[in-house]
């Protein structure tokens, strides 16, 4: 069960913009309302500055300087500009969930990103530091697709099928803190989209069956593509039907049982989207994130991390034409740092992470003059006996080779 401090206690009801009756899926809009047992939203407390304040910058840097080495920063690729140039270290989640433990002297990680990348940070930094997310309605809608009592329904039903003891969970990192505990607790690690195919390789180390929470399209696409697996090797449990909507005997021939998840960023782009840009740039590279669905990585002709997309970009040739598949603010910024290249967006219709949007500098600005001020807000904190477990996969994960 994860619990997240703030100054405020969190009001339960909901507020006048949110859902009438809480929905497995639904994000909460805006964040107006609080569940913080989800990763869907919860309501930001405190005076939060002006959007149009034209000081904003400058008050970010002043709060920045009183705090000094007492606040590190960490920002995703996918965090907006305006949020981005305060960040310490920018990275992958991979990356940031290295940078993060690696700073023990720093007593306030403010972590621009979401909510269960947070959560990781806390579980991986020392019980002296303390984690915040600027605004607590930075959620994921993929870590949001399973529950920790849907998987571990899922884990009844692998039992009753008597395949559980020959199967290991592998998470990717954009799962709750609930669902890491539960992969620790079950002999499994954590995984990346950039370490995906060593966690899996270690996974088949381990036992004959890995269980992927909760992303399909990483789990499918890296067994598919880097360990060879057909798609036949594969069954998606969809938690929503009784017995995941599958047989026993599915269960038993799989190899690979991937969860029903998906993310709502990455899913977007299609195998017209792939054709409709090669048609309109002759000659053009498709690079897509390995959350895309498989149709769209198979048609694609690179395909990698964050980190990976950043350094392919870097080491093409001037003049090359590239269509990227992943989340906007970071396709912009290529963009920008690429003038010499051509590289567009790889949809016609733009679309940002709307939860990693949530972090916008008033949020920032309000976290870090609350820290300078003495006040921690929006302290994310998960309790002592998830962390235990959680911390067991997350360091599988940080030892694999
Ligand atoms: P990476 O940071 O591992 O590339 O994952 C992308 C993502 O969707 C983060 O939310
Ligand atoms: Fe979640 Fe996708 Fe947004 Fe990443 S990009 S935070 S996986 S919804």
């Amino acid at each position: 069960m994860r619990v997240v401090t703030t100054t405020h206690a969190p009001d339960l009801t909901p507020g006048p913009y949110g859902e009438p009756e809480p929905t497995p899926l639904a994000l909460l809009l805006l964040g107006r309302s609080a569940d913080p047992n989800s990763e869907r939203g919860v309501e930001c407390p405190g005076e939060l500055p002006a959007p149009s304040d034209p000081d904003l910058v400058e008050r970010a840097r002043a709060a920045k300087r009183r705090l000094g080495d007492r606040v590190f920063v960490l920002g995703h690729h996918y965090q907006r500009d305006e949020v981005i140039q305060f960040a310490d270290v920018t990275g992958d989640s991979f990356k940031l969930a290295r940078d993060a433990a690696a700073r023990p002297e720093a007593e306030y990680i403010v972590f621009c990103g979401v909510h269960f990348m947070a959560e990781s940070a806390d579980i991986l930094t020392s019980d002296a530091q303390q984690v915040i997310l600027p605004d607590l309605a930075a959620g994921c809608s993929m870590a949001d697709m399973a529950t920790a009592e849907q998987v571990a329904e899922c884990w009844d039903v692998l039992t009753d099928a008597g395949v559980a003891d020959r199967t290991v969970p592998v998470s990717y990192m954009n799962s709750s803190a609930d669902i890491k505990a539960f992969t620790g607790a079950h002999g499994g690690t954590i995984c990346t989209s950039s370490n995906a195919r060593r966690a899996l390789e270690w996974a088949y180390g381990q036992a004959e069956k890995v269980l992927f929470l909760p992303d399909q399209h990483l789990g499918r696409n890296t067994a598919v593509r880097e360990l060879g697996f057909s798609l036949e090797d594969c069954v998606v449990y969809n938690p929503h039907r009784p017995n995941g909507g599958l047989t026993p005997e599915q269960l038993r021939d799989a190899r690979l049982i991937l969860w029903r998840g998906h993310c709502s960023v990455h899913g977007r782009f299609s195998l017209d989207s792939v054709r409709d840009v090669r048609e309109r740039i002759p000659g053009v590279n498709v690079l897509v994130h390995p959350e895309c669905r498989h149709e769209v990585v198979a048609a694609a002709d690179h395909v990698g991390s964050t980190e990976h997309i950043i350094r392919t970009l870097d080491a093409a040739p001037a003049g090359s034409a590239w269509a990227v598949g992943t989340e906007l603010n970071l396709v912009r910024r290529l963009s920008r740092a690429h003038q010499d290249k051509q590289v567009v967006f790889l949809d016609r219709t733009v679309c940002f992470c709307s939860t990693m949007n949530r972090i916008d500098l008033p949020h920032l600005v309000w976290a870090l003059e609350s820290l300078a001020d003495g006040r921690v807000v929006n302290r994310i904190q998960v309790d002592a006996e998830t962390e235990a477990n959680a911390k067991l996969a997350l360091e599988r994960m940080l030892a694999l080779p």
